[in-house]
């Protein structure tokens, strides 16, 4: 099972430079980025971004559910992820302290920050699940390799 989720991280990886290379529109890169990351792994419930506006993340474009629209520094995981500047996963949606509830269908998640290329947070990177505990150390090893292109990318032009 280890072993398909990394095949499939690395398949995934392979096709994330490509996707984004010159592309100048910062909305298209995290709708395709999204689309990709969840036709690698249809079972993930939620995968989407969220953008830094000052003190606050703005719902950008992402696959699943409708979700809320603004969510502040230090509120909730996403809020979390971007005060840190860290990656969070929580194995227990009910077990933080602050979780929002976009779907009480939710029960695992992770968050992470992507920055641009001066190492700013300007987005992150949310992916719920389901399923209790479905991510561990290898979704948090490849998603922020993921996030490294894609950062630079929307950063040379997002607003
Ligand atoms: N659960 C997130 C909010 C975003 S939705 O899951 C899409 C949080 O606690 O930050």
């Amino acid at each position: 099972m280890e072993n398909d989720k990394i095949s499939r991280y690395e398949t995934l990886l392979k096709e994330i430079v490509p996707l984004i290379d010159g592309v100048d529109n910062w909305i298209g890169i995290e709708a395709n980025v999204s689309a990709a990351i969840k036709s690698a792994f249809p079972e993930f419930f939620w995968v989407g971004f969220y953008n830094v506006k000052e003190d606050n993340l703005l719902l950008g474009p992402f696959q699943g559910e409708i979700a809320c629209y603004k969510i502040k520094k230090g509120r909730g995981v996403c809020g979390t992820s971007f005060e840190r500047d860290d990656t969070i996963v929580v194995p227990d949606v009910e077990q933080f302290p602050g979780h929002i509830a976009c779907s009480s269908l939710s029960r695992s998640e992770i968050v992470v920050p992507v920055h641009d290329a001066f190492g700013h947070v300007i987005a992150v990177l949310d992916i719920d699940s389901t399923s209790l505990n479905a991510f561990n150390a290898t979704d948090q090893y490849y998603l922020e390799k993921i996030c490294i292109p894609v950062g630079r990318a929307i950063g040379l032009c997002c607003n």
